[in-house]
């Protein structure tokens, strides 16, 4: 049985202090929540931070992007083993601000993801329509081309030490969350689509929701049959939004 996983994405947010005293709190506010994986992925410089005060609690870490290549003259990046020597577990691949902003294409992306889990790193694969894409009707198809170019290169069984994050990029630091139902309906579409390679990869894969998950939404959307947690941005940086949205994904 598949396990709910909250995550926490702080993007480009933080500081030292600022981080200390939130990871204090969610260390604290996590000590009786059970029956839920937890993590943060924070900026690269603040792995080490986030290494050394999460060490030994439940709350996991990891990044938020990573190098599609192992080493060399590559200036700038950072490869999966570098994140490895941080005690990460998560890398994010594919988030939609990536692909906007910094040209990661789909085959980028499946770059990035294998090389994720070459070093022994879970990818967290992010797929998701823009507003325009949804509006045009090509959420599926937007969605399936995204998953395919993983899978086409890496197989289905790739997805079973992955984790897949369905954001819908209109619904991303808006305010609008997608609709439970309308979340669920691209969620069981995923599962779905992956079920008619791998009825077993199907069953077991995490597919996370993400886009403005809050406290408040989070129970209706946690209790949809495919939705196994979220990816949370501006709540993350709130330690007792980000409690709220852990509790919410309690069995
Ligand atoms: P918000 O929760 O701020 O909408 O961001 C979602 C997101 O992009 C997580 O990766």
């Amino acid at each position: 049985m598949r396990e709910k996983l909250v995550a926490g994405n702080w993007k480009m947010h933080g500081g030292l202090a600022q981080n200390e005293a939130l990871l204090e709190q969610v260390i604290a506010g996590m000590e009786n929540v059970r029956g839920m994986g937890c993590a943060v992925c924070v900026p690269f410089p603040y792995l080490f931070q986030a290494q050394s005060m999460l060490h030994g609690t439940a709350i996991s870490w990891g990044a938020q992007n990573l190098s599609q290549h192992d080493k060399g003259a590559f200036t700038g990046e950072v490869s999966a083993s570098m994140l490895l020597d941080f005690g990460c577990r998560y890398a994010i691949v594919g988030h939609s601000e990536r692909r906007a902003i910094f040209g990661d294409d789909d085959a980028t992306v499946a770059l990035k993801f294998e090389a994720a889990q070459r070093a022994g790193l879970i990818p967290i694969l992010c797929v998701g329509e823009t507003l325009a894409e949804r509006e045009s009707g090509v959420t599926e198809a937007v969605v399936a081309r995204q998953i395919d170019a993983v899978t086409g290169k890496l197989g289905v069984a790739a997805l079973s030490k992955a984790v897949l994050a369905y954001e819908p990029v209109w619904a991303i630091g808006t305010g609008k969350t997608a609709s439970p139902d309308q979340a669920q309906a691209v969620h069981a579409f995923i599962r779905g689509k992956i079920a008619g390679q791998s009825k077993d990869v199907a069953e077991n894969l995490v597919i996370q929701y993400g886009g403005s998950v809050k406290g408040a939404n989070a129970a209706e959307l946690f209790a949809m049959p495919d939705i196994d947690g979220g990816l949370i941005g501006g709540a993350a940086l709130d330690a007792q939004e980000f409690l709220a949205i852990c509790r919410a994904a309690q069995r």
